[in-house]
């Protein structure tokens, strides 16, 4: 296991596409995963702190390239040859986009709390917006080694690097990040500590399935959006708890801040509609295989702390292992935003600057799912299935109205929750944020 060169690995993907990796050195990976994750779950392995922490980041590492080791499929059987337990392996998206490990750079999986996910979030959009925004200029040099193949065109180009330029403006005074190695470092202890953090995030989380470069930059709108994503899922955890003790000024804080990397959010995937081509995204999704952010637990855990769990989700919810525990929250004592809101006073300062702040919070992400049905529509052929196997832009349809107020600037009325269908065999309960801050 400490033997197993990391920056060959990394060369190797970059090299060739995720997808047309080895398949010996994959199925190696899947072959360490399963040991690795044998030793670590025995009650009996002692292990020194230090060590059980590089341990624990291979783990999240060999995990994605075991799920990967199977054709697409959540159920699909091991090859034999690779001699590993068959079984559910789970939906591609987290293993595709690499979320445990953004997960690991945030501190979500330590149950940090919203002030520190913010914190680490902000670093780590600074990072991820000056890394690809370099990516690009040298791209645009002709200077970059890796992910040449379909480049934007010329006026796509300047576009993105001007949009690129005014995200990094923007987050140029946040909180930074050491600089990442000139390499790939090759052993796991170096990405293990603190510092390994830039080196996770430059080498380890954009692994694209191909060497197109458009795929290179799909990847990176997703990163950017999982960490906003995940920052203003806290905030609105944050904002809850506020609310239910009556402390109408740090709801509001919260919720302003919820907003404001709302609006990156927005930002970033406005990046991905003015400068990739239908032509150059059609290219590379058939390797992208059935991973689907429909799978991307924190947007629907933060869809459902403000809204509830919409009835034309519960499909998709329930079809995705990783994500089915949130239909727990299917229940007469779970209140979303939505419902919170309707016992904030608008005739105080306190109360009206809450209202406004989830107004605000509201409108901007009513404004991404509106731009992200419009990709559906856009990007995808006419009739055609999404590739997380709903019906698509039908799906995004159904809901992408539902919102925290009507258009008199009310808030909705929290309908009373359908009956949670009987959960299958494989449920992760699990929360995802403690929301003792
Ligand atoms: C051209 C680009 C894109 C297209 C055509 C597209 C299309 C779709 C479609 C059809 C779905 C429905 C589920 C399914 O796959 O069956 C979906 C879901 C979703 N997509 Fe995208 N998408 C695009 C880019 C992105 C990006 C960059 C993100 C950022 C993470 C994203 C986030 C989501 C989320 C969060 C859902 C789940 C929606 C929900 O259930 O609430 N999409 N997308």
């Amino acid at each position: 296991m400490l033997a197993f060169d990391v920056a060959q690995y990394v060369t190797a993907t970059r090299a060739v596409g995720r997808h047309y990796l080895d398949p010996e050195l994959r199925g190696r990976m899947a072959e360490l995963y399963v040991d690795l994750h044998a030793v670590l779950s025995a009650p009996d392995t002692v292990l020194g702190r230090g060590e059980r922490r590089v341990l624990r980041l291979a783990e999240l590492v060999l995990q994605n390239e075991w799920k990967l080791a199977v054709p697409s499929g959540a159920a699909t059987p091991a090859p034999a040859s690779l001699g590993m337990p068959s079984g559910p392996r789970g939906k591609r998206y987290q293993a595709y986009a690499n979320v445990r490990l953004l997960n690991h750079v945030l501190g979500t999986r330590r149950r940090s709390s919203d002030a520190s996910i913010e914190h680490r979030g902000r670093q780590t959009l600074r990072f991820l917006v000056r890394s690809w925004l370099k990516y690009e200029q040298c791209s645009a040099g002709g200077t970059e080694t890796w992910g040449w193949q379909r480049p934007p065109t010329a006026t796509e180009m300047e576009e993105r690097l001007g949009r690129l330029s005014a995200l990094s403006l923007e987050t140029a005074a946040w909180p930074g990040m050491p600089r990442p190695g000139e390499s790939p470092p090759a052993r796991w202890e170096e990405y293990a500590g603190s510092p390994g953090r830039s080196d996770i995030l430059q080498y380890l989380v954009n692994l694209p399935q191909t060497e197109q470069h458009e795929e290179n930059a799909f990847l990176r709108v997703i990163h950017l959006t999982e960490v906003t994503t995940s920052v203003i899922l806290a905030r609105v955890l944050g904002a809850k708890t506020w609310l239910e003790a009556g402390r109408l000024p740090q709801a509001g804080g919260c919720l302003e801040r919820a907003a404001e990397l709302a609006r990156m959010q927005l930002d970033v995937m406005r990046v991905l509609r003015r400068t990739m081509s239908v032509e150059n995204f059609l290219s590379y999704r058939k390797e992208t295989g059935d991973a689907s952010a429909v799978q991307m637990t924190s947007s629907q855990a933060l869809h459902i702390h403000l809204l509830g769990v919409h009835p034309r989700k519960v499909e998709a919810l329930g079809g995705a292992a990783e994500n089915a525990f949130l239909l727990l929250y299917l229940n007469d004592q779970f209140q979303p935003l939505r419902s919170l809101l309707h016992s904030v006073p608008c005739d105080t300062e306190e109360g009206a600057a809450v209202l406004r702040a989830a107004h605000a919070l509201d409108e901007t992400l009513y404004a991404w799912r509106r731009l992200h049905l419009g990709l559906a529509h856009r990007y995808l052929p006419k009739d055609s299935e999404g590739s997380g196997g709903t019906s698509g832009a039908p799906y995004l349809t159904g809901f992408y109205h539902d919102r925290l107020f009507d258009h008199e600037g009310q808030p909705f009325p929290h309908a009373t929750p359908i009956s949670a269908p009987p959960l299958g065999e494989w449920v992760r309960a699990r929360s995802v944020f403690s929301p003792l801050n």
